[in-house]
């Protein structure tokens, strides 16, 4: 008897706090600007400067790293290309994912200096480090190279030179090299009041703008990956090649 009671009561217990679970989650109708204003706290807090991959610098904010993880396993592409290694924690969560993965692929990792490459991310078999800007025609002729090495999808992040015209000479390098279904990622592209550093400049985001100006049937902004996790670094670049 005083068995069924303590279940009778464990029950009601159960009931109420899934009742009130759902009222709340119905009640709750967001302003619009929580994703907005998370953005700011994250990215004026330098949170994303402390952020590491298994001890590695990784500058990020962690919601894209989970999403750019759910993208390389739908994706599941031959070849990353990564414009700006900084530590190579990036290129290196990039390759660690990939191994999980299971498909043959390599990471091309390219910054303008190496000073601060770490040594445990440069040793890594499966990312091959290059020592340039990501704009010398000797980068797209590595690409070219590797695609025939690695043939399949191309997943490439743009995480360099954050200027306008930097980024444009990125994207306009990597129009002939990806295909239909290639992913292109472009990083920082908050910055310029997207919605952070209102003073930055004209940098990723206007670049994006003035691209799509001059060949408009090339992307398709993958609206649904952006908005997942309510706010992203990479404003308005999710883009699929067309
Ligand atoms: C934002 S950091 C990269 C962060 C890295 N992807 C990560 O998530 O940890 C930018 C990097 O771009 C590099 N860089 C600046 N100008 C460049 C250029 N013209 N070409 C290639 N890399 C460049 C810098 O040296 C710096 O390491």
């Amino acid at each position: 008897m005083k068995a069924l009671g303590r279940i009778a009561v464990n029950t009601l217990k159960s009931l109420r706090r899934v009742t009130n679970s759902a009222v709340s989650i119905f009640l709750y109708q967001p302003k619009g600007t929580e994703g907005e204003e998370y953005h700011k706290w994250y990215y004026n807090t330098f949170v994303w400067n402390k952020t590491t991959w298994l001890g590695i610098e990784c500058w990020k904010s962690v919601a894209d790293m989970w999403n750019y993880q759910e993208i390389l396993f739908d994706l599941k592409p031959s070849l990353i290309i990564e414009f700006g290694s900084n530590r190579g924690g990036s290129a290196l969560f990039f390759a660690h994912v990939m191994q999980r993965v299971g498909i043959p692929f390599k990471v091309l990792s390219v910054d303008i200096s190496h000073q601060r490459l770490d040594p445990v991310a440069k040793s890594d078999p499966d990312i091959l480090f290059v020592e340039s800007s990501s704009i010398e025609p000797a980068i797209a002729e590595q690409i070219k190279k590797l695609k025939e090495e690695y043939p399949g999808r191309i997943f490439a992040i743009l995480d360099s030179d954050h200027s306008k015209d930097h980024v444009l000479a990125e994207m306009k390098l990597l129009r002939p090299l990806l295909s239909a279904g290639d992913y292109l990622l472009v990083e920082d592209s908050c910055v310029n009041g997207h919605p952070v550093l209102p003073g930055w400049g004209p940098g990723p985001f206007e670049a994006i703008k003035a691209y799509e100006q001059e060949f408009p049937d090339d992307y398709t902004h993958d609206a649904e990956r952006e908005d997942k996790f309510g706010f992203t670094f990479a404003t308005n670049g999710f883009m699929i090649r067309n």
